[in-house]
């Protein structure tokens, strides 16, 4: 049995108290995980951005609106936990100024100025210690090269290479990397059963018996 650590969802990234930067993330990938981890018999935490979908009963749910926030509460969540599945699609971006009032048309162009947000798997991995790491990886071209570099970059122990018709979808079609670069596993299916083999083949790999 482990602890595990789930991010889920999209962020939002407020440009004034109204309008925000976000994406179609919906959350069922990280519900679908965390189903299949609690049925493996693990004990699961999902920090979530702002979604639709309900959680299973008995996850601990930590509900948070940005980046900055979701990592936030991850750094204080992993001191407590064995492994983290980062299934989140955070806001790589923020306005570097939110707006105190709404934004007023002018008439004329709006020019946001944008600086990055942390990264929130990455940052987890300078601090991961013996604690395992599987990260998702949405990519158009080079794909598994670029999956591989995130890896890497991440400090992940598998990557989860999917496309973007994942996103907002009933069905997925993922690749599992590891980090030789080799293709260990490649699922296609509805988000159920392939978020229930992700979590065999972490269970086979990463999960110490005990
Ligand atoms: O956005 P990107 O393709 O780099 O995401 C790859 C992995 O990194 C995903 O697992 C995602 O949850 C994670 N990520 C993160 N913090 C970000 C952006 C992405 O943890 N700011």
């Amino acid at each position: 049995m482990a602890r595990v650590l789930v991010t889920s969802g999209p962020t939002r990234q407020y440009l004034d108290p109204v309008r925000f930067l976000t994406n179609g993330s919906t959350g069922r990938m990280g519900q679908a995980l965390c189903q299949a981890l609690q049925d493996g018999g693990h004990q699961v935490v999902v920090v979530s951005g702002p979604v639709e979908v309900a959680y299973p009963d008995g996850v601990e749910v930590v509900a948070v609106v940005t980046t900055e926030e979701m990592l936030s509460a991850c750094q204080g969540l992993l001191p407590a936990c064995d492994g983290v599945v980062g299934v989140a699609a955070p806001c790589d971006y923020r306005v570097e100024h939110v707006a105190e009032r709404k934004i007023a048309k002018t008439g004329q162009p709006l020019l946001l100025r944008l600086v990055e947000t942390p990264d929130i798997l990455a940052t987890l991995g300078e601090h991961k210690g013996d604690r395992w790491m599987v990260g998702f990886a949405l990519e158009t071209d080079d794909r598994r090269f670029r999956a591989l570099a995130k890896l890497e970059r991440k400090k992940c122990d598998l990557m989860i290479l999917n496309s973007p018709q994942a996103i907002s979808s009933v069905d997925t079609r993922v690749e599992i990397l590891d980090p030789a670069g080799d293709v260990v596993a490649a699922i296609a299916g509805d988000k159920r059963s392939v978020a229930a083999r992700i979590v065999a083949e972490i269970e086979h790999r990463l999960v110490r018996r005990g």
